[in-house]
């Protein structure tokens, strides 16, 4: 499934917001001569970028994207000031007409218009807990994207909302139920972000850790990937193996990821060494600087833990999900690369069927829990197990 087909005519050149929709959602762009039903109904929102002048090319659309999908789901961008290609597309029953001198920023918030109405339909369904924390993930996956491009600094607001709305929505619903609410929304990147921080969550919860050191795990597992947002989302969400040049563009995400949150200067030191260091491995073996051993801090090895296991364990257009126990075998055979005792506790939780449904050991755990361990130098379990047996 792709965000957005653009359904181009011969006559006009490609346009520029196709450029601009490309970094924020998963486009393609055809002829509308060359178009059919079923390419069609792999897209959640179609773009018609045509003057509409030639009768086989209305018939054709007319024919291939049912009346109701032109009314909710079809957007007519005219490509000139010609009246009649607004006329045509009235015919259509095409509700939604952007003027081509628009914006492109227009264009973008009625796609997205879109997408948020089929996220509410999902989600109507839903607790409210649940609901509420995959759309401030949405929210914040948006805004986080649009401020990296425009060079400014993340929203703390939303953020922080994020933050709290996942950590109450896993600690009352589950992990499992999380995870199953997450497949709802249609981005890959906005996925794969709520997993890894639904993961990393329940994680600092099993562990019995200070509500602090949640927040900053949850935080810094939400933003882990955030340099992915510069790279266009036609490579990110690509269905197929990537090109070296764009495995290469992708590895740049660790490191650019890091010098937007410096730069921005609101994120803690250690959120801003996980975003920088969660594809380094304790071997030296890993991504972008080979570091390894003690230089790799806690938080990063959490983050680093809970974003293999949730991208094995997603389903992609491309793979399926895979089971938790084969995730399992696999980060096992990570031998020298992860930490031991931290990927031991992670796969109790996973495998632990209690923990999918309800609170965990968190209440047990945290007992005597004083104060947060990941800025004062100590392994977690070290701080948990100590607070336990005290
Ligand atoms: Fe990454
Ligand atoms: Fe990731």
């Amino acid at each position: 499934m792709i965000d957005v087909i653009i359904l181009l005519d011969r006559d006009n050149a490609e346009p520029a917001f196709a450029n601009a929709l490309a970094l924020a959602f998963k486009v393609a762009r055809i002829p509308l001569a060359t178009a059919n039903a079923d390419r069609l109904a792999h897209a959640r929102v179609v773009i018609l970028h045509s003057s509409l002048r030639r009768q086989s090319e209305v018939s054709l659309l007319a024919s291939i994207l049912p009346e109701e999908r032109r009314k909710s789901d079809t957007i007519y961008v005219a490509p000139g000031s010609d009246r009649a290609g607004l006329v045509q597309a009235e015919a259509l029953g095409i509700e939604r007409i952007i003027p081509s001198f628009r914006p492109p920023g227009d264009i973008r918030t009625a796609v997205q218009s879109i997408l948020n109405r089929d996220l509410a339909i999902h989600l109507a369904g839903r607790s409210p807990h649940m609901a509420k924390a995959i759309e401030n993930g949405d929210i914040l996956y948006r805004q986080a994207g649009a401020a990296m491009r425009a060079d400014r600094p993340l929203p703390p607001e939303i953020l922080g909302a994020t933050t709290r709305a996942i950590s109450e929505a896993t600690r009352r619903e589950g992990l499992g139920g999380w995870l199953e609410a997450v497949k709802l929304h249609h981005s890959g990147t906005c996925r794969h972000m709520l997993s890894v921080a639904g993961n990393g969550s329940a994680f600092g919860q099993f562990l019995g850790l200070y509500d602090t050191d949640i927040a900053m795990i949850t935080e810094a597992c939400l933003l882990h990937d955030v340099g992915k947002l510069f790279i266009p989302t036609t490579v990110l969400e690509k269905d197929g193996p990537l090109s070296d040049r764009e495995k290469r563009l992708i590895n740049t995400h660790p490191a650019r990821g890091a010098f937007a949150l410096q730069r921005g200067g609101r994120s803690a030191v250690e959120v801003i060494e996980a975003v920088r260091d969660h594809h380094e491995y304790l071997d030296g073996s890993g991504y972008p600087n080979g570091i390894g051993g003690s230089s790799i801090g806690w938080l990063t090895r959490i983050v680093t833990i809970a974003d293999i296991y949730s991208a094995l364990t997603e389903g992609r257009s491309y793979k399926v999900a895979m089971p938790p126990r084969q995730a399992m075998a696999i980060m096992s055979e990570m031998k020298g690369k992860l930490d031991d005792r931290l990927f031991t506790a992670f796969r109790s939780m996973v495998l632990e069927p209690v923990f999918k449904t309800s609170r965990g050991g968190r209440d047990k755990a945290r007992g005597g829990v004083r104060e947060p361990c990941l800025k004062s130098g100590k392994h977690p379990l070290d701080r948990a197990n100590r607070e336990d047996a005290a």
